[in-house]
């Protein structure tokens, strides 16, 4: 389907069918693997379809996935990167020595140690505020302030940042706003269509969703900022390869069906999490308990398959990882399989301490992955452990 004709299509149809076409030499239906590192060029300086000199600048499987995210996005041109850092730094590397950024303070811990002790480094300065509180974002803004950077839902504590309300402050401000949307997935939340400038994921996550490849996908509604993306990544080099674009095109085509099995598993568990003794607090933003749940009914179509949990201590989240048997302890998310972790000792421990105590990331908190298994077998797992 070429670009844009999938306008007006429903999430599914636009999830088969955007950016793929037959292969025309055979008609395969499946775009293939273009594994080649360049390309012959019939002509000095005239290499075909205008682009293809070498797999770094263009490469057809890459494009087919970047058109077919985009228009899940509903962007006008998606980028694809190695890996969801590889992307977020792109988006931080259009500003300069002197630029600030303000940054949500509950991302996902690998983020703010780039900001921190990567980026920072090269003269760009970062604020971390919890973007909540719209003062506080206010309150944190300079004449530099080029970008605000949120997640949301956040990782792990599951905080809802209000997308037009925020990029309506950036905007006033002369700075852009970027919303990691791996959380939510674009079938739960498009950032685009609410004011956010990108929409940016670790594709790792729920876009791939089969915990088999590691990659980065952006997308942006404004042509010019897309070109830009483009140029940034062509100069520094953080390609995927093409087997994984095309797994993870693979994975999109399910997107639609796998996060209705991840929402509806998802609520079910915070609701029975909610109700048992042995659980001080559930973090979900489906929950009617959750404090912004109205909020997240407002800009999400659905609440995803990630659940938080206090379980008090440490001892305790321990022994839910080591004896639940369907919930495997790990990293990541996203995937079809259940994962459990512990974020202070694990995703968030590169987090000074202080600061992840005061965001409630405590070593009794426990963050899992809900998958699209039954629903009824997750959740005698996890009456067999807590009792
Ligand atoms: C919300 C979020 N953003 C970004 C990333 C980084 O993505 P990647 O691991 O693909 O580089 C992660 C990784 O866990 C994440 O959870």
């Amino acid at each position: 389907m070429s670009k844009g004709s999938h306008k007006g299509l429903g999430f599914g149809t636009r999830a088969v069918h955007a950016g793929v076409s037959p292969e025309p030499i055979t008609g395969a239906i499946m775009t293939p693997i273009f594994q080649t590192s360049t390309y012959v060029q019939p002509a000095v300086g005239e290499p075909k379809g205008g682009s293809y000199d070498y797999g770094r600048t263009a490469n057809p499987t890459r494009e087919a996935l970047e058109a077919n995210f985009a228009a899940l996005e509903n962007g006008v041109q998606g980028v694809a990167f190695a890996s969801g850092l590889a992307a977020i730094e792109a988006i931080v590397k259009r500003l300069s020595a002197g630029d600030h950024v303000i940054s949500e303070e509950n991302t996902y811990g690998g983020t703010t140690r780039m900001f921190n002790h990567v980026l920072s480094r090269f003269g760009i300065e970062f604020s971390f505020v919890d973007t909540r509180d719209l003062d506080a974002i206010s309150a944190a803004l300079r004449p530099s302030t080029k970008l605000i950077h949120v997640e949301t839902p956040t990782n792990p504590m599951m905080r809802i940042c209000d997308i037009p309300a925020i990029a309506e402050l950036a905007h006033s401000a002369g700075a852009l706003l970027s919303v990691d949307n791996t959380f939510a997935s674009p079938y739960n939340q498009n950032p685009l269509d609410l004011g956010a400038d990108f929409t940016v994921h670790s594709s790792t996550k729920y876009i791939n969703g089969h915990s088999d490849v590691i990659g980065g996908l952006l997308a942006v509604r404004d042509q010019e900022l897309g070109d830009e993306l483009m140029f940034i990544r062509k100069s520094s080099g953080a390609v995927p390869g093409p087997m994984d674009c095309w797994l993870t095109l693979r994975g999109t085509k399910t997107l639609h069906l796998r996060m209705r099995q991840h929402n509806a598993n998802g609520l079910a568990i915070a609701r029975y999490l909610e109700a048992h003794p042995a659980v001080d607090r559930v973090f979900y933003p489906g929950l009617a308990s959750h404090p912004q749940h109205d909020l997240a009914v407002k800009q999400m179509r659905g609440f995803t398959g990630m659940v938080s949990v206090d379980v008090g201590t440490l001892e305790r989240a321990k022994a839910l990882t080591e004896h639940l048997q369907l919930f495997a302890l790990a990293e990541s998310l996203g995937g079809v399989e259940s994962l459990i972790s512990v974020p202070a000792l694990m995703t968030h421990g590169s987090v000074p301490e202080d600061r992840r105590e005061a965001m409630g990331i405590t070593p009794g908190l426990v963050r899992l992955s809900v998958g699209i298994e039954d629903e009824a077998d997750l959740i005698d797992d996890l009456a067999r452990v807590l009792g």
